[in-house]
């Protein structure tokens, strides 16, 4: 696919510009679509986090939707039926006024109801679609390969409203770009299921489902997130990747684990081998973007002085205001960044991912380093499951965040359990629903920063606690380009 111009510049045709600066996919819903709409209509590229995308659609819907949106983005959906369908279980907004009790639609397995993947289709769509409305800015989703049963469909939506690329990392996604070239066509795709303990599964995604005919759909660029130049190299020469990002062990989320030491550490030791060569990525021969610890003024100079295009941000993102982060959590964030009274800590045990993963050590959220230990719940929303096979051949989910009773009767090893939390419910408060859990420790949220928390500490010093993406782009781009 040739890439147009790298300058920030519009291009005049229809291929979506590069742009310098790649506002950071956030889940879980941290970068929804007003994010991603603030940073694309300035001339950047807006990434919507797929993640749990089918779930939040429900729970807004059952919220009323402010503002009207879902339902305005719903009315536009391409396939007849669905959005009627997903209104008739999910649009009662009176039922949970009544009792606060979510409806909740089932969880993602290798065999998914057609429900939920209309569901998660039509979620991915409304996202995108309100990411794109009202300028012609550049759209991106983020996925992570470690949460695989979602991709298919949510990739299928996106593309039903015209995102202009898909961004992947925490995995190997070297099957997604042939993946995408079918949905390009509405063609059946099978997805690889790694499954832990034995040969890979499989999961079927057919377009055709919707019994329609099918409005035509652009293949987007696919951009995939590597820490390594092993990974890259491999990528790229499989084919079909159109840039990448380079991601630093600082970057906030999730990180790769360091490449010397014993894997599962609870603090993760980075060193030397971590740091990926840039010449090294420019002789590959694709774009790159460098991302962990660029929002700063001079980041954009620093990445293109190695050969990179631009930058990936997250951090400065998250803490803004046209972030989805509960407004109160994300004032009290910007406010202890400022007093210089929080640290972020990598913590090698606790997502159930196995990854790495960044915490603020704020009081009162599960990233606390007094935060209470909490009894398990059994799982709930299900994306950070494992698959395995059963003794019968079939195949099983659990995840290492449950109760250790229930891990370990799926034959979970008590290794791996331990010190694990459950991402999906903290997260899923961070954004402000609590699900209602029989206390509130159940669901404290969680807030992940990159190491480089200064960068907060610099824009929100200048335009105050509640900056805006506006405010960080002013603070990344040369004043020509912003
Ligand atoms: C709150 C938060 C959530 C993130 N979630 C994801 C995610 O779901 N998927 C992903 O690929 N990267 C995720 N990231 C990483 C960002 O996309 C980006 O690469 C990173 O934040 C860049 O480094 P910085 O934090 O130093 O700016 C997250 C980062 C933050 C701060």
């Amino acid at each position: 696919m040739p890439m147009p111009p790298c300058d920030g510049s519009r291009s005049g045709d229809a291929t979506p510009h590069v742009p310098l600066i790649i506002q950071g996919g956030m889940g879980v819903g941290i970068s929804a679509w007003p994010l991603a709409r603030a940073v694309a209509s300035r001339g950047q590229m807006g990434v919507v986090s797929g993640v749990a995308l089918d779930r939040i659609l429900a729970i807004r819907l059952q919220e009323g939707d402010p503002g009207g949106h879902h339902h305005r983005a719903l009315r536009h959906f391409p396939i007849p039926g669905v959005a009627q369908r997903i209104l008739e279980r999910y649009g009662d907004a009176e039922a949970f006024a009544q009792t606060g009790r979510y409806s909740s639609p089932p969880m993602f397995s290798e065999r998914p109801e057609t429900e939920l993947l209309e569901l998660a289709v039509a979620a991915a769509f409304v996202e995108v679609w309100l990411a794109k409305e009202g300028h012609d800015g550049v759209v991106g989703m983020n996925l992570l390969e470690k949460i695989q049963t979602p991709t298919l469909p949510l990739i299928y939506g996106a593309m039903l409203a015209g995102v202009d690329y898909v961004i992947m990392g925490a995995g190997i996604p070297r099957d997604i770009p042939t993946h995408m070239d079918r949905l390009a066509r509405h063609e059946p795709c099978a997805l690889r299921l790694h499954v832990a303990n034995g040969a890979d599964g499989e999961m079927l995604f057919d377009p055709a489902l919707f019994g329609h005919v099918l409005p035509a759909i652009r293949r987007p660029g696919f951009l995939a997130i590597v820490s390594s130049e092993v990974l890259a190299r491999s990528l790229v020469r499989s084919g079909g990747v159109n840039g990448l990002i380079v991601e630093g062990h600082t970057a906030g989320g999730h990180n790769a684990a360091p490449r010397r030491g014993p894997p599962g550490e609870r603090s993760p030791v980075y060193g030397p081998d971590d740091d990926v060569a840039c010449e090294r990525i420019a002789a590959l021969g694709v774009p790159f973007w460098l991302a962990g610890g660029f929002g700063h003024g001079d980041g954009l100079m620093r990445a293109q002085a190695s050969g990179a295009v631009g930058i990936q941000v997250g951090t400065a993102f998250a803490l803004c205001r046209d972030s989805s982060m509960v407004p109160a959590l994300r004032r009290r964030c910007v406010q202890a960044i400022l007093d210089g009274t929080v640290s972020v800590r990598t913590d090698g045990r606790c997502s159930p991912t196995g990854f790495p993963f960044k915490l603020l050590d704020l009081g009162g959220t599960a990233g606390a380093s007094d935060a209470p230990l909490v009894e398990r719940m059994p799982c709930l929303h299900g994306y950070l499951r494992h698959v395995y096979r059963r003794d019968d051949g079939s195949l099983g989910w659990r995840c290492p965040a449950e109760p250790t009773s229930l891990w370990a009767a799926k034959g979970g090893l008590a290794d791996e359990s331990l010190g694990r939390i459950c991402l999906c419910n903290a997260l899923i408060a961070t954004i402000g629903h609590h699900h209602g859990w029989p206390r509130q420790e159940h669901a404290l949220p969680l807030v992940t920063t990159g190491d480089d928390i200064n960068c907060v500490a610099a824009i929100a010093q200048t335009a105050g606690l509640d900056y805006s993406a506006a405010d960080v782009l002013d603070a990344l781009l040369p004043p020509a380009v912003g």
